[in-house]
């Protein structure tokens, strides 16, 4: 039964993930009528020892802006913020997580009156360095106990381990005490909208159907770009690096859905299926297809050793062994302190053969799809300039989201994901030999990067990154257009 309880838990309540993100998506989700407050109970559990009072004071201004707010607004944060209990204990101790799963049990007698079941969700908003004894905890201690159904599910963040070994590991550890339809490992680019609709524009348009191959496209890029340093992260960061922070999830996943064939289904673990299949067929990265940089800066942060090789800025080419992609590039780059801020897939198609318009300055064909900020996919064509003369000029279809869907607000990632948790579809979550695959695509080169054998090189924080990276790109083939911008419309 969906009836009867909820009580959803965030552990690392105190911390940065739960302030910024975790709550405000519950929060979103509450006002939304998703979270029926006759049915559901938040607990906050932390090592710190706080009141009920001081966690919802904390998260006050994350929810909401004070000076901007109406007093309907702040009525239904206050009402929200009363679904917040505090529970403090330790991480690797029992005593705290009976006290939780008491104060669990007492909603829940409360709300299952007569029938209902009790349902129970484990948000870890923790560093993975507890991932297992905190799954230990739970099993001993908090588990679902009713007779009446209900389930017990645990989401867990990324990073997922640090490289192939220490992943299977922690899978290991969790998979002894937990099922794989019970473990929701989150990715939340898998909840951005665009993300979303890949599989929608790719499968469900005639017109990319006989395009999306090796015979017509030259090139795909898959780019994430973001104006700020490490911002006060730099002690985590420095241990994981700008691959394992952005690349071996976050945009491996993207690259999941621009390259995997069609799945037999839209049932979840046929979508999985597929992309595991196309993690599978990634040739092993070769040395001189890979940049790294790491910013002007970046070792002033105290938390960062002077000698730091870690990379900010990564440019990766990813081959495909198959049919389908066999000879074209992915080339996939993040890089922290750049220029700006967005994540786009480009996806370049080839020169128009016997070409009769040649002499005439132009571009190729290009399918942009920008992620972030400000939603929107358009299409790069090679048009008749208009007006008297016959000469032809780059153009574009362009789908913008703010102009399109006016009024519509869209979802944050976190929030939509949040909400698949407590429906049980997995789909947009990762199966443990997707994370498998992703990790042995990557583990070699950052086993190298570590032992120091690569170097990171400098570039200017606010720049496009080294300028060898721009060199890679253009030997993987991939042609600007030169005196062409997209110009995004606003309202
Ligand atoms: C997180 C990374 O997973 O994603 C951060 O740890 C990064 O370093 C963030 O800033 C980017 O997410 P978004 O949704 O802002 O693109």
């Amino acid at each position: 039964s969906e009836n009867g309880s909820l009580s959803i838990v965030v552990l690392g309540a105190s911390g940065d993930l739960a302030k910024k993100k975790t709550f405000p998506a519950l929060f979103h989700l509450y006002r939304q009528g998703f979270l029926p407050p006759d049915e559901v109970r938040i607990f906050g559990y932390a090592r710190t020892k706080i009141s009920d009072d001081e966690l919802r004071n904390r998260l006050h201004g994350y929810l909401i802006k004070d000076k901007d707010a109406s007093p309907e607004q702040l009525d239904v944060v206050s009402k929200f913020l009363h679904l917040i209990k505090y529970v403090s204990g330790s991480y690797d101790s029992e005593d705290g997580f009976r006290l939780l799963d008491k104060e669990i049990s007492e909603h829940e007698s409360l709300k299952n009156s007569a029938e209902g079941s009790s349902r129970r969700l484990f948000y870890f908003a923790l560093p993975p360095s507890v991932y297992p004894s905190v799954s230990k905890m739970i099993k001993a201690c908090c588990v679902n106990k009713s007779d009446l159904g209900g389930w017990t599910r645990i989401v867990v963040e990324k990073p997922f381990g640090k490289d192939l070994k220490s992943a299977e590991q922690l899978s290991t550890q969790i998979g002894e005490l937990f099922d794989e339809p019970q473990i929701y490992r989150i990715d939340h680019y898998l909840g951005k909208e665009l993300v979303q609709n890949m599989l929608v524009l790719r499968f469900a348009n005639r017109l990319f159907l006989p395009l999306w191959n090796r015979d017509n496209i030259a090139n795909v890029q898959i780019v994430f770009r973001e104006d700020f340093g490490t911002d006060g992260r730099g002690g985590y960061f420095d241990q994981y690096g700008i691959i394992r922070d952005i690349i071996q999830n976050h945009l491996l996943q993207v690259f999941c859905l621009v390259a995997m064939e069609k799945p037999v289904s839209l049932k979840p673990e046929h979508i999985r299926d597929e992309k595991v299949k196309v993690l599978q067929s990634v040739l092993p990265i070769k040395d001189d297809e890979v940049v790294l940089g790491q910013y002007e800066g970046y070792r002033d942060d105290p938390t960062v050793p002077d000698n730091s090789n870690t990379p900010t800025f990564a440019s990766v080419i990813l081959r495909v062994h198959n049919e389908r992609w066999e000879g074209v590039p992915f080339i996939i780059k993040a890089g922290k302190a750049l220029g700006s801020r967005k994540a786009d897939i480009r996806v370049q198609f080839k020169d128009v053969p016997g070409d009769i318009f040649k002499c005439q300055k132009q571009g190729r064909n290009e399918f942009v799809i920008r992620l972030q900020p400000q939603e929107a996919m358009y299409m790069k064509l090679t048009v008749k300039q208009p007006g008297l003369e016959m000469s032809t000029v780059q153009s574009e279809l362009d789908l913008s989201y703010i102009q399109r869907y006016q009024g519509v607000t869209i979802p944050e990632a976190y929030e939509r994901l949040i909400l698949d948790t407590i429906r049980g579809d997995q789909q947009h979550f990762v199966r443990r030999d997707e994370l498998k695959a992703s990790w042995e695509i990557f583990t070699p080169l950052l086993h190298r990067i570590d032992k120091g054998e690569f170097k990171s090189v400098p570039y200017k924080p606010g720049s496009r990154g080294p300028a060898e990276a721009d060199e890679l790109l253009e030997k993987a083939g991939y042609v600007q257009t030169h005196g062409y911008i997209w110009i995004p419309p606003t309202l």
